[in-house]
């Protein structure tokens, strides 16, 4: 793909030329060849001195073997955020960019040991009761929805108008959410995700979650909220909150991003074409390649210690570079000696994606049925005139141009009148329906 500089030297237009050894991992040049950087990162060793954010430092696993070792010791490496040093000692701004992915808030992602295991426990319990059968059924209908709204346009954007959508929708549906509070759930996550307002985006979110859960606990349903809340874990109101805040944005936006890089590794590369199962093939691709979460699992040592060579301090701020130790010269050998889920797309150790399989569902059925519905669709601009959003964690399109022969409507609904959530007497019905779940349902139940 790119190749590898001999010396250290970092790519071309990457400031770390002036910034004296971090090596900045935002900014354009970063998200236009992100391979490039970690080409240059390797040079450092198994791990390298990177900053994720003006002034944020932060210690970058580049290498598969020693991310597994810092995945798979949490004695040594804890994730609870109320470690990070720089934080706690003011060198970093509460306001700064990257303080609301990394600052602790009560749910599984920040707790350790036993509190980890018990708000993990009630996730995965819960997660397996979805059945799969209907996630299937709901993802399809949202899809046909989505399609009808730009098929006889013969263009669309896929991401802004298909796979930024889909999933903020499937989980509406999967959280039991009533057309109003989910149309908040939808304002609320945009918001946050785009950085636009992420104040006021919060703030709407978070109440509309608190809802939700007033709502479920006096009338449960049959969807994940009501699951999490009936967990022998019995969570508090305060923690059902943030769990369900961390599932919608530990869901929505890498899916987003699996179905948009995915859909734009099937419009960019031929092979695929003559292939049967193209799309699992180009899913897996993906994960290895170019997955969603590029740099994440942030991680705290629990004292100063030797890590991989190196000296690191109690509660320095670790990352694993997730696409750098899947495209590294050991684990690209390993998969093409035939082991195909060896990478570390999900993460790896007791704080992987507990949601792989639901992930890959909604994924697979997205991408089939946009295919199924839009059979001649292609990339209408230049590959190479494609903006890739910046930013340390995520890897995603800004947009995703096509064009197809248009369709009038795609398919209606197969079966299923009424959703759970446009039933009256969801208490949300007495008001007026203008959102986009809203729309929604009101399709769904014409
Ligand atoms: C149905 C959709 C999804 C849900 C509900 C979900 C949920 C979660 C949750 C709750 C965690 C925290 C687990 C813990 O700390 O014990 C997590 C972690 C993670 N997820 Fe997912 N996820 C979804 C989709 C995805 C996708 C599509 C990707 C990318 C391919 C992904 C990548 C990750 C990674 C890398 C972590 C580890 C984060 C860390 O260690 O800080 N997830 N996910």
């Amino acid at each position: 793909m790119h190749a590898q500089p001999t010396a250290p030297v970092p790519p071309p237009g990457c400031p770390a030329h002036d910034a004296g050894g971090r090596v900045p991992l935002y900014g354009p040049e970063f998200a236009a060849d992100p391979q490039a950087y970690y080409a240059y990162l390797r040079h450092f060793g198994p791990t390298a001195p990177v900053e994720i954010a003006p002034g944020v430092d932060a210690t970058l696993v580049t290498d598969y073997a020693t991310a597994l070792q810092l995945l798979q010791d949490s004695g040594s490496f804890r994730k609870d955020a109320r470690r990070w040093r720089d934080l706690n000692e003011g060198r970093i701004s509460p306001d700064n960019p990257v303080v609301p992915m990394l600052a602790y808030r009560p749910n599984c992602m920040f707790s350790d040991g036993a509190e980890h295991l018990r708000l993990r426990q009630a996730v995965t319990d819960s997660m397996a009761r979805v059945d799969t059968r209907r996630l299937a059924q709901s993802t399809e209908q949202i899809s046909n929805y989505l399609i009808a709204q730009f098929g006889s346009r013969g263009s669309a954007d896929l991401l802004g108008d298909y796979a930024k959508q889909l999933p903020l929708f499937v989980f509406n549906e999967l959280f039991g959410c009533p057309a109003e509070v989910g149309d908040r759930v939808l304002f609320g996550t945009t918001g946050l995700f785009d950085g636009v307002n992420a104040e006021k985006a919060a703030e709407v979110l978070f109440g509309a979650v608190g809802e939700l859960v007033a709502l479920k606990r006096a009338r449960p349903g049959d969807d994940v909220t009501s699951w999490l809340m009936q967990h022998q874990a019995r969570l508090t109101d305060e923690e059902m909150v943030h769990q369900l805040a961390l599932l919608l944005g530990a869901g929505t936006e890498p899916l987003r991003n699996l179905i948009g890089n995915t859909l734009h590794r099937l419009l960019t590369h031929d092979v695929y074409a003559h292939k049967g199962g193209l799309i699992d093939e180009a899913l897996d691709d993906t994960l290895w390649e170019n997955p969603p979460m590029q740099n994440f699992a942030p991680h705290y040592p629990a004292a100063d210690m030797e890590f991989a060579g190196q000296h690191v301090q109690a509660g320095e701020l670790m990352l694993v570079g997730l696409t750098a130790a899947n495209t590294g010269p050991t684990l690209m050998a390993a998969r093409q000696a035939g082991s195909n889920r060896a990478h570390l797309a999900w993460s790896a150790g007791p704080h992987a994606c507990p949601s792989k399989d639901p992930a890959r569902q909604i994924t697979v059925t997205a991408v089939e049925n946009l295919l199924n519905q839009l059979p001649d669709v292609e990339l209408a601009v230049p590959e190479d005139s494609l903006v890739w959003r910046p930013g340390p964690f995520h890897r995603g399109l800004n947009t995703l141009p096509a064009r197809f022969t248009p369709v009038e409507t795609a398919r209606r609904p197969v079966s299923q009148a009424r959703t759970e959530a446009a039933e009256p007497g969801h208490g949300d019905n007495r008001r007026e329906r203008t959102g986009k779940w809203s729309q929604f349902l009101n399709w769904l139940t014409k």
